[in-house]
């Protein structure tokens, strides 16, 4: 990986620079949020106006970025002025999934009336918490509104922590077949067809919500979801045409994906299927972002970064560094010393075996850019650790 062409990095820059819209995605846990982040702040220090639309940021970095609490709307984040070029502002907002989809009913809804139905009824707030692919789905919703208002040069959106990425992508076509009525017919299954009584009408999958709607009998459940079917058949076309829509914004050349990995095979093999997918799909990958690496140690002896790595190492083991190397010196010393060797030895073969997972894990899948963005110290949760890895983000080079 060390050899490859500087040029390999420069489809991300491409897209900090250039992209309307970059989703990042990965598995769970990789750095989703902290990238997507970092990368609107590359944005904004080229000068650009990006929103950040996050999903579940730590605390504090939701703190650093003016977030506490529920910020469904954009809000500015207070950036020093060294940080931006001319016209740059990040703002940033928190997606709520029930505002979202909430929303949603009341532009598709016939008339006010009608959306306070379905917006009140029992299976509408349990449906629209809890299947699955929603979420996903009220992210690119969300993003296609706001892409329309057309307030900000560059959208970038977090991914939800889903069990797998993909399922980021299949959730336009689940939401279609969702309202398809296949739910419904789920739902129902087998007593309809059977013609049997009310008690067995409702099919093992309704059970479910009954369990979850507490005291509620199955008759007013019954009830609830005719009526939400009921209210809701005027709106599938509306909604089919949305997530139409949104499918077709994604295909758009200046939306780009930026796959997040960390150098660990599982993640790794994440990342591969995804890039897989998005070429299949026609969609646009702007790069992978291995997260969390270790940084290569050097192995001629004369580098400074390898000296300073030795002083640190001899520092936290408790040798004088300066000390004279002779015969003098206490063997506890020695022995520290070699415990510290030792240890640069392990990160040396650590960082040596992640960078052969990540070529093995990506290898002869099409990687437009492979940027490695090195582990810092502690978690990233202030301006400072995002603007470290902007930099990386947007050089390729780590900082
Ligand atoms: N390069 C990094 N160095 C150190 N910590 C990191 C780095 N990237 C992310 N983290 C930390 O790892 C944790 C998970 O990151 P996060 O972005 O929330 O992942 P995801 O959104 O993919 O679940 C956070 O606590 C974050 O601060
Ligand atoms: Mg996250």
């Amino acid at each position: 990986m060390s050899q490859r062409p500087p040029a390999r990095a420069s489809s991300l820059a491409a897209a900090i620079t250039d992209a309307h819209i970059l989703v990042a995605t990965g598995a769970g846990g990789v750095g989703k949020t902290t990238s997507a982040a970092a990368l609107g702040l590359a944005a904004a220090q080229q000068g650009r106006r990006a929103l950040v639309l996050t999903i579940d940021p730590a605390r504090r970095l939701a703190q650093a970025m003016g977030l506490e609490g529920l910020a469904d709307e954009p809000t500015r984040v207070p950036l020093p002025a060294g940080h931006l070029a001319a016209g740059g502002e990040l703002w940033a907002m928190m997606l709520d999934m029930q505002t979202t989809f909430d929303r949603l009913i009341h532009r598709h809804a016939g008339s006010a009336e009608e959306a306070e139905a379905i917006t009140a009824n029992r299976i509408y707030r349990q449906l629209s918490s809890t299947l699955s692919g929603t979420q996903e789905y009220m992210a690119m919703e969300r993003l296609h509104e706001l892409h329309e208002q057309g307030a900000f040069d560059l959208l970038v959106i977090d991914t939800p922590p889903t069990r797998s990425a993909l399922d980021f992508l299949d959730a336009p076509r689940r939401m279609t077949s969702f309202l398809e009525g296949r739910l419904l017919k789920l739902l129902l299954k087998p007593g309809v067809a059977a013609g049997r009584g009310i008690g067995k009408v409702v099919g093992a999958g309704a059970t479910a919500f009954m369990r979850v709607a507490g005291r509620v009998t199955g008759m007013e459940l019954l009830q609830d979801l005719a009526d939400f079917f009921r209210d809701f058949e005027g709106m599938y076309d509306g909604f089919k045409q949305r997530a139409e829509e949104v499918l077709v914004l994604l295909r758009d050349p200046r939306s780009r994906f930026v796959v997040v990995t960390s150098a660990e095979p599982p993640p790794l093999r994440e990342a591969r299927f995804f890039l897989e997918r998005l070429e299949q799909e026609g969609l646009h990958a702007a790069g992978v972002v291995v997260n969390r690496i270790s940084p290569e140690v050097p192995r001629d002896p004369s580098d400074a970064g390898l000296t300073r790595a030795v002083r640190s190492l001899q520092e936290a083991a408790g040798v004088d560094p300066d000390a004279p190397n002779d015969l003098d010196q206490q063997p506890s010393d020695e022995l520290a010393m070699s415990g510290a060797l030792q240890l640069l030895s392990d990160v040396r073969n650590l960082a040596a075996r992640q960078r052969r997972d990540v070529s093995a894990g990506l290898f002869g899948v099409e990687v437009p850019a492979l940027v490695e963005v090195p582990l810092l110290d502690g978690d990233v949760h202030d301006l400072d650790g995002l603007a470290s890895i902007a930099a990386t983000l947007s050089t390729g080079r780590t900082r």
